[in-house]
């Protein structure tokens, strides 16, 4: 029950209403028995500065941010987390007794994710990325300061895969249209941050046949729960995962900075799988 003495947290985010965010915090709440509820809150960009002031005079306790907000809360928040500032925006606010920090989850939540669904280190492994927007600046940051072996990034814009390589540092590269066949070959895990393949699109954002059994794609869409590209790369016995894990995952870090406790994960993952089932 909602009472005068529960925690608020939140989402924000203009459009926001078909968010999971809300959805996947209240479930590991109940999981955990705490008495927090997380809601919603359409933001208009130019609004952005004083929702962020609002947590501090409202005591929200922390809200997870996202378009067009990442980049436009920063000015108003009183420190950034080493993550969050690398890549010069937040996904997630905390509020501590009026101390508001920006914090960046995407990357953790993606290693996490990884470490989670198919046992496999980051340190020493070869990564390709196709894409290069914030998606991909946050899991290259992550990759790099988890010392990743090689970060292959293919993008079809080049000057935006360059500009992404520098966040993964020296294990960090760029890929040219001819080199890609070698790299997915050779590749650990093959990551798509593109948004090729979402929703009702059946193309793919590259050919994954010269990928096998030994190897790794994650597609961080997950609406379809399984994209083109999951189906032809699974057709020739590639383990593949859609966003789902990675979404969970970067909440759960989330709820841990929030509160200071591990979250159900399990709670978590069954409320978003069944939210994106429609039930
Ligand atoms: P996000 O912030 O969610 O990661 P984004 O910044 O909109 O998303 O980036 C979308 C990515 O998908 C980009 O890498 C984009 O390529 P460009 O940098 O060349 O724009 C890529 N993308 C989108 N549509 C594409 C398409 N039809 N073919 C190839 N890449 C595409």
């Amino acid at each position: 029950m909602i009472t005068g003495a529960t925690q608020v947290c939140g989402v924000i985010g203009d459009p926001i209403r078909h968010s999971l965010s809300p959805v996947i915090h209240n479930a590991a709440f109940a999981a955990m028995g705490f008495d927090w509820v997380s809601l919603a809150f359409t933001v208009p960009a130019a609004d952005a500065e004083i929702a962020v002031a609002g947590l501090r005079a409202m005591d929200i306790r922390g809200v997870s941010v996202t378009l067009p907000h990442k980049a436009l809360v920063v000015p108003a928040l009183d420190q950034m987390a080493p993550s969050a500032h690398a890549l010069g925006v937040a996904n997630c606010i905390s509020n501590n007794a009026g101390v508001l920090t920006g914090h960046n989850t995407d990357g953790v939540g993606f290693i996490n994710s990884l470490e989670a669904d198919f046992d496999s280190p980051i340190a020493g492994r070869r990564f390709v990325i196709a894409g290069a927007g914030g998606a991909a600046r946050s899991i290259v940051h992550a990759l790099g300061a988890a010392g990743a072996k090689d970060i292959a990034i293919a993008n079809r814009t080049p000057g935006r895969a360059h500009d992404v390589a520098v966040l993964g540092g020296k294990a960090a590269r760029v890929l040219d249209g001819d080199a890609l066949v070698g790299a997915l070959t050779a590749a650990d895990v093959v990551v798509n941050t593109t948004s090729v393949g979402m929703g009702d699109d059946a193309a793919m954002p590259f050919d994954p046949s010269p990928m096998g059994p030994s190897q790794v794609l994650v597609d961080i869409i997950y609406d379809p729960a399984e994209t083109p590209l999951m189906a032809a790369a699974s057709a020739q016995g590639v383990r593949t995962a859609n966003g789902v894990s990675m979404l969970v995952h970067q909440a759960a870090e989330q709820l841990r900075i929030w509160t200071g406790h591990t979250p159900d994960l399990k709670a978590m993952m069954t409320a978003a799988a069944d939210a994106l089932a429609g039930g």
